[in-house]
């Protein structure tokens, strides 16, 4: 089933790194040092045949350090009864628990900017909430408006606001009957997208009593835009030669940022917004290769391997709009006669494609995009466990079918001051622009390795792709360095996120149709890290996705989780297993369920995954298009072990010759309904995305994304069109059961104000 969100995941990595009939012999000489005793063999399947594999459907001035120390499970967490899988126009949470929508796509966020009337009417983006409600975290205030990490009453909530629901080129939703599906669109429709796109920043306030009713501030001073008009730093070893624009000649800035969607929180304060599917957004003329010197061009070869070939058309087309300086940006042709690419915009694809930084307390300070990160199509970005006198690791994500794994390990060590600093983007500076990225290789036998992509490694210097000539080249083309030295290519990664108290990594893998028992062409091979391609029937949801058959691929996908050597921030060897297989609960136990799921916690392509520090719950959430005839998305409780905590398992395949094949791989102990349970199921056609905390546990802000994403028919039959009216049709706003549908964040509690999850 192809969801409408996939054109998030083209394949663009054509590299010839190990698949897996070069890792399925290799012999297993499992590191001791590592793994030791703790796996045992706990299964072999049978021989199974891909045909009989179709399943049936069934069923206080504290800036304190950011990683405090989870209390211990005496609240018996997860005793809460799980929710059912549903497929209600609504958000289903516990009893026991309230879920208030308090910001939607279109909010109001300064004095003065009209109600949003939710009709195709409005205006002002830029003053108002955008949409696509994504990655969000949450920063502390203290009564007199500082920065106060231990604020469970006051607070920023800063959000990331990826894209906006689409019919064809136009974002739907905020146009009277629709908008413009061809070129070239109207500047007024494009003044609305634009800014419907970037970060907000919301200041709320809890207003009564121990159950909690969060509310927004409109008029708080505090309150932000960011948008992709936004002036922006370019700061890091990435920044310079190949980001120089006729915008900014010197290479070291540039304007927004773009499909914001995980993101991270600094150990010092500030937040992290992480740019995912930007290439979409440009478009690049039809003999472009022509104008870069060949198809062998090096920039022509970094095009290519970002998504944007010649003829690439753009997502919205708002270069259409107009000449203005701020449509044309938008056509990344080498138009000029520059040698660097001043005179035109042939490097602006270069901007974009990094973590970014931004402190939500201080308009004053820049925005940087911190490149020594890497460029890619960033998820979240997260931080080891913050230990003065080591180094911080980041951890990081690039989300397209068979991408990579990466983490960053900064120069400088940290100590306890940092955590406190008088100027937190220059802390942004000291730990975020100087360091080492890494790219992560996955071996057959549970190990794995970080390799350090750096102009010095051989296999680098040497790459016959593509000729390095910097640094600055491999942190910005970081996908093709990371060909180079021959990282595992994965089932998408998206968020990670560091457990509390162990310190290890997860990171979710959330389907890859390309993953197959017998590759052709661009597809994947089965290996260790990304075992499984499987089939499964699918029954039509409320989306319109039709009936029919998902798969041979990973359906559902899988969460893996790495071990740091010596639990070392810097180590550059892991141990690593598969903590969890999404999958349906009546699916294979040998070859689909390997994580034993029931009715209470089946779940399909983990996407959003974020610890509470307090709780140490992992949350787990769902972007679906292939379990959506069972079930809107969800957002589980995990309360996972760690690596090594189950076993080996060999999944038997048969190929299209009859022949037989195996795969190894390494599965963590099976689920039960005291270690993972579904605790909310969203809207139609939503994805449930971002999540974070007051610092007392009581509250938990989660995003709805896209409700009733899925716009297929004309315009004028608008509303019926829709598939879903939440949050209208839950009395927010204006609309009512004929509500468009809008992104959203919720504020969930338990009606007795004790802290969520027990
Ligand atoms: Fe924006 Fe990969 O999800
Ligand atoms: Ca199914
Ligand atoms: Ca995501």
């Amino acid at each position: 089933m192809s969801h409408s969100h996939d054109r998030d995941d083209e394949i663009t990595n054509r590299s010839s790194n190990l698949s897996f009939d070069q890792v399925l012999h290799t012999r297993l000489n499992r590191r001791s040092m590592l793994r030791g005793g703790m796996v045992s063999t706990v299964g072999i399947a049978g021989a199974t045949s891909i045909g009989a594999l179709a399943l049936t459907a069934c069923g206080g001035g504290s800036d304190a350090v950011s990683t405090p120390t989870p209390t211990p499970a005496a609240e018996n967490l997860l005793s809460f009864p799980a929710v059912a899988k549903n497929t209600t126009d609504a958000v289903t949470v516990p009893a026991g628990y309230n879920a208030k929508v308090i910001n939607a796509l279109g909010d109001p966020l300064f004095a003065g900017t009209a109600a949003y009337k939710n009709d195709g009417t409005d205006t002002d983006f830029d003053k108002r909430s955008g949409d696509h409600h994504d990655g969000m975290e949450y920063f502390g205030l203290s009564a007199a408006g500082a920065r106060d990490a231990s604020s469970s009453t006051r607070g920023l909530l800063v959000t990331n606001h990826e894209a906006t629901s689409q019919d064809g080129v136009s974002s739907v939703y905020v146009h009277v009957t629709g908008g413009t599906k061809t070129l070239p669109r109207p500047a007024s429709e494009v003044d609305k997208e634009i800014p419907l796109h970037g970060v907000s920043i919301v200041e709320v306030l809890k207003t009564s009593g121990a159950s909690g009713s969060w509310a927004t501030v409109q008029a708080s001073t505090f309150n932000r835009r960011i948008t992709p008009d936004t002036p922006i730093v370019l700061s890091g070893a990435g920044a310079g030669n190949f980001t120089k624009t006729k915008y900014s000649t010197n290479g070291l800035a540039g304007r927004g940022t773009l499909n914001n969607c995980g993101t991270g929180y600094t150990p010092w304060g500030t937040f992290l917004t992480g740019e995912e599917n930007w290439a979409g957004y440009f478009t690049r003329n039809a003999t472009d290769n022509t104008a870069r010197g060949g198809a062998t061009a090096k920039s022509v070869v970094a095009l290519n391997r970002y998504n944007r070939s010649q003829g690439s058309a753009s997502r919205h087309g708002w270069e259409s709009a107009g000449a203005d300086d701020r449509y044309a940006r938008f056509v990344i042709s080498q138009t000029g006669a520059s040698t660097d690419g001043t005179d035109d915009y042939r490097n602006e694809l270069n901007t974009f494609g990094y973590i970014v930084e931004i402190d939500p307390y201080d308009k004053s300070v820049a925005i940087k995009k911190r490149t020594s990160l890497g460029r890619f199509a960033h998820e979240s970005a997260v931080f080891s466990k913050a230990t003065a006198g080591k180094p911080l690791a980041v951890y990081m994500g690039d989300d397209s079918r068979g991408e990579y794994i990466y983490k960053f390990v900064s120069t400088q060590n940290w100590s306890a001051a940092d955590a406190s600093p008088a100027n937190r983007i220059t802390t942004g500076d000291k730990f975020l622009d100087d360091g080492k990225l890494y790219v992560a290789k996955f071996n057959a036998d549970g190990t794995g390795q970080w390799i350090e992509l750096n102009i010095s490694n051989a296999l680098i210097a040497a790459y016959a792709t593509y000729a390095f000539a910097s640094q600055a080249d491999v942190l910005v083309n970081a996908r093709l360095a990371a060909d180079a030295v021959g990282a595992t290519k994965m089932d998408r990664p998206e968020w990670c996120a560091v457990h509390p108290t162990t310190g290890e990594i997860y990171y979710t893998l959330t389907n890859n149709a390309n993953r197959k028992l017998e590759p052709t062409g661009s597809q994947f091979g089965l290996d260790a890290a990304n075992p499984r391609a499987y089939t499964d029937a699918f029954l039509g949801d409320k989306a319109g996705n039709a009936a029919g058959t998902n798969g041979p691929g990973n359906v559902n996908g899988h969460i893996i989780r790495v071990k740091e050597a010596a639990d070392a921030s810097n180590a550059t060897a892991f141990a690593w297993d598969v903590y969890l297989f999404g999958a349906e609960a009546g699916a294979s136990a040998s070859m689909v369920n390997l994580s034993g799921l029931t009715a209470d916690n089946d779940f399909s392509s983990p996407d959003g995954l974020w610890f509470s520090p307090t709780s140490g719950i992992g949350w787990i959430q769902t972007d679906d298009g292939s379990f959506t005839d069972q079930s809107n998305c969800m957002m589980l409780a995990a309360l996972p072990g760690k690596v090594g905590d189950g076993g080996e398992k060999t999944l038997a395949y048969t190929k299209a010759d009859g022949t037989t094949s195996s795969v190894k791989t390494y599965a963590g102990k099976a689920a039960s309904n005291t270690t993972l349970k579904r605790f909310l199921v969203g809207p139609v056609d939503c994805e449930i995305t971002g999540i974070t905390e007051t610092p007392d546990g009581s509250t938990i802000f989660v995003n709805i994304q896209h409700p009733g994403e899925r716009v297929t028919v004309a315009a004028t039959a608008m509303p019926s069109s829709y598939v879903s009216h939440w949050p209208g049709n839950a009395g927010y706003g204006a609309g009512g059961a004929d509500a468009r549908p809008r992104s959203a964040t919720v504020a969930i509690s338990r009606t007795d104000g004790k802290r969520v999850g027990i």
